[in-house]
């Protein structure tokens, strides 16, 4: 089996691929979208991140690819549709990486209410000053989750352990889950009007994109704070930016985005804001998670070449 490696991908995961003499790993970074098209025909497995675009027009081209690896949870990035209707298995590491993405959660929820990012630069710029990065506590407010599946359960336990209140909104949920955890299921509208701070933590899907936009803004608390760190494109950029300048939001953490790298205008100034901490999708980016996610797919693509079940297809 020809495996390709499009994005960065731990080398705990490849070595079990590259011990096993059925399989030849060829790691190709950085590919154009055009080069890889160029390239798949060759081979008959694909392991990917959020970096390359597994669309149609890539699946035509793997004429012998068997197998779509996604190194992470979200599969928004693949054309599940192109790769059923061609027989080619499309699988994901779905639990390896979700507390990576909870801890990344409360990095720029904290950074962001304590104002650390703006204080660093301050500082380090030589000058001393405390009054203009007085910051909020999270203690006794009010956090709204937008989606309480693996990586939300953990951003509300702790929430919860910074004592705060948590209502989620989540049409897929039992109130016996919310009660478990310690949450109040809401409305959307509800959680909106309730919120202090409000993360998302939804796939991107049709559901999902563009589910807060200029009438879910209006809808806020002033003052309100907002996180992304699942999928940008949840949040509709141009109205998150006319929100941070109207001041109805008054500070905004993202680590994803609708195009990445950023090239638009609109991400362009959304970055560059002052209200604004930005990572560069980092919520999976650990040293744990990248070691669990890589193992995770490369036993799938192990398991499919013995003829086993897949876990996570
Ligand atoms: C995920 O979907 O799990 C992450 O976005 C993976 C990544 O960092 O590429």
């Amino acid at each position: 089996m020809k495996v390709i490696v499009t994005d960065e991908v731990s080398d705990s995961g490849l070595q079990l691929l590259e011990e096993d003499p059925r399989v030849s790993v060829d790691v190709r970074l950085k590919l154009s979208a055009e080069e890889l098209r160029a390239q798949i025909g060759a081979y008959d497995a694909i392991i990917t991140r959020s970096g390359t675009r597994v669309d149609r027009a890539l699946l035509e081209a793997g004429e012998n690819l068997k197998i779509v690896a996604r190194a992470g949870v979200g599969v928004d990035s693949v054309d599940i549709d192109a790769a059923s209707e061609r027989g080619i298995i499309v699988v994901n590491a779905p639990t390896g990486n979700t507390n990576s993405a909870a801890e990344h959660t409360f990095a720029l929820l904290l950074s962001l209410c304590r104002n650390v990012t703006v204080a660093n630069d301050n500082l380090k710029s030589g000058d001393w000053q405390r009054a203009p990065f007085t910051g909020h506590e999270l203690r006794g407010k009010t956090l709204g989750i937008i989606g309480m599946g693996k990586v939300g359960g953990r951003v509300a336990r702790r929430a919860r352990a910074f004592e705060m209140d948590v209502v989620v909104y989540d049409p897929y949920i039992s109130e016996k889950r919310a009660e478990d955890f310690g949450v109040r299921l809401v409305q959307l509208d509800d959680l909106l009007r309730l919120a202090d701070i409000i993360t998302v933590h939804t796939p991107l899907n049709e559901e999902t994109k563009g589910m807060i936009g200029p009438a879910q803004f209006e809808r806020m608390k002033d003052g309100v704070l907002i996180v992304n760190c699942a999928r940008g494109g949840i949040y509709v950029e141009e109205a998150t930016l006319q929100a941070l300048e109207s001041g109805k939001v008054i500070g905004a953490a993202f680590d994803v985005w609708s195009q990445e790298p950023p090239d638009s205008d609109t991400l362009k100034k959304l970055i560059a804001h002052p209200k604004m901490v930005v990572t560069p999708h980092l919520g999976a980016n650990t040293f744990e998670a990248q070691k669990n996610v890589a193992i995770d797919v490369c036993q799938e693509i192990l398991a499919y070449l013995d003829g086993k079940p897949l876990t996570n297809a």
